[in-house]
């Protein structure tokens, strides 16, 4: 199946201002540990972009800030066209229910299904069962699991649970999808053909931001890069 009968056409319009806007943003965390200083970065609507660099460089952190987990100790941050320095908690919500995150350590949910766990996102913005069920069977047909739909988390290999993660990071259709090392820990073939559904959902419209150690997957899957070293931005070959 491609990806574009999963796509909803609405936020392919073209948008003059950057989704992400941010200038001179600072964080540091209530350890007194600053994990970024003075980033100053624009992502427009549609990009594909890698965020690279050393552990502890603070590619999870700057992921962090857009979608909330943590908020900017200074400096300036738009995300999706909210300030996400005031943001209230309803405001983030609904960042949230416009972003889908795949997480370093993916964080499915063990003591649900399969199912469950890709159902999530739309449980959320309220989907009744009967209207989820179609989605949530196509999007898992995408990924190559539809036979799993009722297995646990636990039952599954760990490239199938990453593309579970990526199941439900698309399944409410976000125009921006934030992956924090989704490749991690995979075999060379398996992380190419996650990447592959990131591209897919790229080229169909979505903003997609990428954390990752696999330098090589440039090669094959072409993006802007963003490098990150010590908290600072270092590169960027915009
Ligand atoms: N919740 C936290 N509280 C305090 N310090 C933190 C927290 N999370 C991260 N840090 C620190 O902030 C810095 C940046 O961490 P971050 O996790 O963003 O790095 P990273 O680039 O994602 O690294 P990796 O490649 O290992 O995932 C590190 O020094 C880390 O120890
Ligand atoms: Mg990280």
């Amino acid at each position: 199946m491609t990806c574009a009968v999963l796509v909803d056409t609405v936020w392919l319009m073209p948008e003059k201002k950057p989704l992400i806007h941010m200038q001179q943003l600072m964080l540091r965390y209530p350890t007194g540990k600053t994990a970024l200083s003075g980033i100053t970065l624009d992502i427009k609507k549609g990009q594909f972009v890698y965020m690279i660099g050393e552990s502890g460089a603070g590619k999870s952190s700057l992921l962090r800030m857009f979608y909330g987990g943590v908020r900017p100790s200074s400096g300036s941050l738009m995300v999706q066209h909210l300030d996400m320095r005031d943001a209230n908690d309803a405001k983030i919500r609904e960042i949230r229910q416009r972003t889908g995150i795949i997480f370093q350590d993916h964080r499915l949910l063990f003591s649900r299904t399969v199912f469950e766990n890709v159902a999530l996102p739309l449980r959320v913005q309220g989907w009744q069962t009967q209207r989820l069920i179609p989605r949530v069977r196509k999007v898992l047909e995408y990924v190559g699991l539809a036979d799993r739909l009722w297995s646990y988390p636990q039952a599954l290999s760990g490239g199938e649970q990453q593309r579970v993660a990526i199941a439900r990071a698309m399944t409410a259709n976000p125009p921006l999808i934030l992956a924090d090392e989704p490749t991690g820990n995979l075999d060379v073939d398996t992380a190419r053909r996650v990447l592959d559904y990131l591209m897919d959902l790229h080229r169909n419209g979505a903003t997609v931001i990428m954390a990752t150690h696999d330098l090589h997957l440039l090669e094959s899957h072409p993006g802007r890069v963003v490098q990150l070293h010590g908290g600072a931005l270092v590169g960027d070959d915009s």
